[in-house]
């Protein structure tokens, strides 16, 4: 608890899903909160919920931070309201899934401006602001798929990838600091990720975001700097791209992700795909 009680807490993408349950974990281990997310309703339902459960302060502030100034407006806002983060958790991510050729150019476009753009501009300003402080620290959400090249989610991965490589190396910079940065690597959880999609999860292989969110901030607290909050085995996939050639382990996956049908998924607002040679 200690690491976090006290302190105030920005988590985007809190409306629901992983966001949401690390919203309501950091209000349990004692945080004030900023929850950010294009639904204002939904917010201020979460944030209502978690002022009756744990008395912590809960600001909300509804911005799109896939659009070019989100994340500008974000920070302006937090500056209107004297409001200094202690902690970033850079939650909030998307993306599509199907073959890359048949998705719609602009959701891809939207989730690099959302799971890359965003979360480094995020980092910048507020890292900076931290720094200057000599305390502070930054959870990227990341994923396992950042760990391998992903046939049929290939845009999504691609942006998670980013986030491990850009994540290690600022946590190398700042090491010593007072600054901390880690990122998080979650299996499938169950949320509504796929919502808008044709894929849907295997209950039988996902985690609950409650736990996802429990044993992020705990590996937080501990001082890591990539977690694992999944079960074990979504650990243990994320070792292969290590030990096998790159293009034998995304042949691999792109069999396994045949088999699960994602070469024929697609976005609801995406017709289905044509057949390809
Ligand atoms: N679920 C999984 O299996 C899984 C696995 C590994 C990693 N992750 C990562 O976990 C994070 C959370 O995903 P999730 O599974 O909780 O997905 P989710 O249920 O779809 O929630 C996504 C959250 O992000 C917000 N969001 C989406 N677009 C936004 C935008 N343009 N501006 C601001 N907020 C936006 C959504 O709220 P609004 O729609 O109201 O904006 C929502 O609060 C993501 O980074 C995802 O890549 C998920």
């Amino acid at each position: 608890m200690g690491a976090y009680s006290g302190s105030t807490a920005l988590v985007t993408g809190a409306s629901k899903g992983l966001g949401e349950a690390y919203a309501r974990e950091l209000a349990r281990r004692g945080a004030d909160l900023v929850l950010v997310a294009r639904s204002g309703e939904a917010l201020d339902r979460v944030a209502d919920d978690i002022r009756r459960e744990h008395g912590v302060e809960v600001e909300t502030e509804a911005v799109d931070l896939a659009a070019a100034d989100g994340a500008s407006r974000l920070i302006a806002e937090l500056d209107r309201r004297g409001r200094v983060v202690d902690l970033l958790v850079n939650n909030a991510g998307a993306g599509t899934v199907g073959p890359f050729l048949d998705s719609a150019p602009d959701r891809n476009v939207a989730s690099v401006e959302l799971n890359v753009v965003a979360l480094m501009n995020l980092t910048h300003v507020l890292g900076r602001r931290m720094a200057a402080r000599g305390s502070g620290g930054i959870i990227n959400v990341g994923s396992t798929a950042a760990f391998q090249s992903m046939p049929y989610q290939a845009a999504y991965a691609a942006t998670k990838a980013f986030v491990l490589s850009f994540t290690e190396a600022l946590a190398e910079e700042l090491r010593g600091s007072g600054v901390r940065v880690m990122a998080a690597h979650p299996g499938a959880t169950a949320t509504g990720f796929f919502d808008h999609t044709t894929a849907t999860m295997n209950p039988a292989y996902t985690d609950s975001p409650e736990r996802v969110a429990a044993k992020t901030l705990d590996a937080y607290a501990k001082g890591a700097v990539n977690a694992y909050p999944g079960r074990v085995i979504m650990r243990v996939t994320t070792w292969v791209g290590r030990l096998l050639p790159r293009t034998t382990v995304t042949r691999t996956t792109g069999r396994l992700n045949r088999a699960l049908g994602l070469h024929r998924a697609h976005d609801l607002d995406t017709p289905a795909s044509p057949a390809r040679p």
